[in-house]
């Protein structure tokens, strides 16, 4: 009987080692024919960025880039619904019916004047595809091809967001009010990144972007001629107490642990020397890692102002602009989707080009998306010394190593494929 239980459990491990050993087998060989199947493509996926990258449009007026998309999803018989947000586009490929999961890229280039002296460079004088935003599209639209290709293995149903306006538009909050993510129950995006390497990404659970806000404001007094201050109301002086008491915001009143910037980025008032003027208008930004913190600290930078106005006589008008620069809240990454990407991209990169992400105090309007569903956001290398792809975002001189594109279209249609086939 005993040597029987022996025999009986040596069985089970050896089948349990034995199916271990198939399934890795079968992630290596699916993770080499996606591999494969995006390095096929690259021809087109550069030809397809260098588009967009010529004709870059601001945010909202994406209508070119928008119609190129739709274009060629017409081409691969894929079918979608737009507009969303004026421009955005969110096509379907998959069985129709949940699980249903979501991809985003973003469409919308800088008001940057391109520097970079290459036969592909920006005609449009004063906009350029300064932040990759060209790349997220391209790659998006390559896993929308990748995908059609293996429509029938699908398990479930991919939705892909082309979305407007990141860039200051907080297109990602109108996509998801005008329905974008409709049954969706999980996204994933990626942004490029020059610090890292190609064929590298970057993913971290938990806060990974801050939440966003600017403000201004307007201290006014009395003005009038500066031989006598006694008949005067100086704004000035009020301003200068009022910069210095909101350092005291972050340095005294928020945990030292978690995260906080407040920043005066301009003043301006008065224009002579002989007299006060009667107001001065100041302004800057506001960031958190955790939206909660966002809102509290707005209320303190609120009391602050006036407060310090009053107490020189003045009066404070101060605004954080929301119709025009919506807040943005965190980018908190879901620890079981962050799992996902590293399982993903882990298969088709190798472990050791999967790193830890850094948390960094810039805003991304994906947070949007996450207040609504589960979502993980990851940055992925472009790092290349030999083509110049070493200036960071938002410079005129940012550069893109085009061998990230195969490598994002084959990660997001592993993990929209994956996610679906590994959901029950
Ligand atoms: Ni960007």
């Amino acid at each position: 009987m005993g040597s029987f239980l022996i025999v009986h459990s040596l069985l089970i491990f050896l089948l349990f080692l034995l199916s271990t050993a198939l399934c890795n087998l079968d992630h290596t060989h699916y993770a080499k024919e996606i591999f494969q199947a995006a390095k096929r493509e690259k021809d087109w996926l550069v030809s397809i960025r260098r588009q967009i990258h010529e004709n870059p449009e601001l945010k909202f007026e994406e209508h070119n880039t928008s119609a190129l998309i739709r274009r060629e999803l017409d081409k691969l018989g894929v079918s979608y619904s737009y507009p969303f947000a004026q421009t955005g586009i969110v096509a379907e490929i998959g069985t129709g019916s949940p699980p249903v999961v979501a991809l985003r890229a973003d469409m919308d280039a800088l008001p940057l004047k391109e520097l970079v002296e290459w036969e592909h460079k920006s005609k449009i004088d004063g906009k350029m595809h300064g932040c990759g935003h060209d790349a997220h599209t391209t790659m998006l639209l390559g896993a929308a091809k990748l995908l059609s290709q293996r429509k029938e293995k699908l398990q479930g149903t991919v939705r892909l967001l082309f979305q407007p306006g990141e860039e200051g538009g907080a297109g990602a909050s109108h996509m998801v009010k005008e329905g974008a993510l409709g049954v969706a129950e999980a996204i994933f995006a990626m942004h490029v990144d020059f610090t890292s390497p190609t064929g590298t990404i970057g993913s971290k659970s938990g806060p990974l972007l801050a939440a966003v806000s600017s403000f201004e404001a307007k201290i006014v007094g009395k003005g009038g001629h500066a031989a006598e201050p006694h008949q005067n109301i100086d704004p000035i002086i009020a301003v200068s107490f009022s910069i210095l008491a909101l350092q005291q915001l972050v340095s005294r009143e928020i945990d030292p642990l978690s995260s906080q910037v407040l920043s005066v980025t301009y003043v301006s008032g008065g224009t002579v020397n002989n007299a006060s003027p009667s107001y001065v208008e100041f302004g800057g930004t506001l960031r958190s890692l955790t939206t909660d913190g966002l809102h509290q600290l707005i209320h303190r930078l609120k009391e602050v102002i006036q407060g310090q106005a009053a107490v020189h006589r003045c009066t404070a008008y101060v605004s954080t602009r929301e119709e025009e620069h919506p807040l943005l809240p965190a980018v908190v990454n879901d620890e079981r989707l962050h799992k996902h990407v590293k399982r993903v991209g882990s298969l088709l990169l190798g472990p050791q080009n999967v790193k830890v992400d850094k948390k960094v105090m810039a805003g991304e309007d994906f947070a949007f998306y996450q207040e609504a569903i589960p979502g993980s956001m990851f940055s992925i290398g472009i790092r290349n010394e030999e083509v110049g792809s070493i200036h960071s975002p938002h410079s005129p001189y940012f550069f893109l190593d085009e061998e990230v594109l195969p490598v994002g279209a084959a990660l997001h249609t592993a993990l929209a494929e994956l996610y679906l086939s590994e959901h029950l």
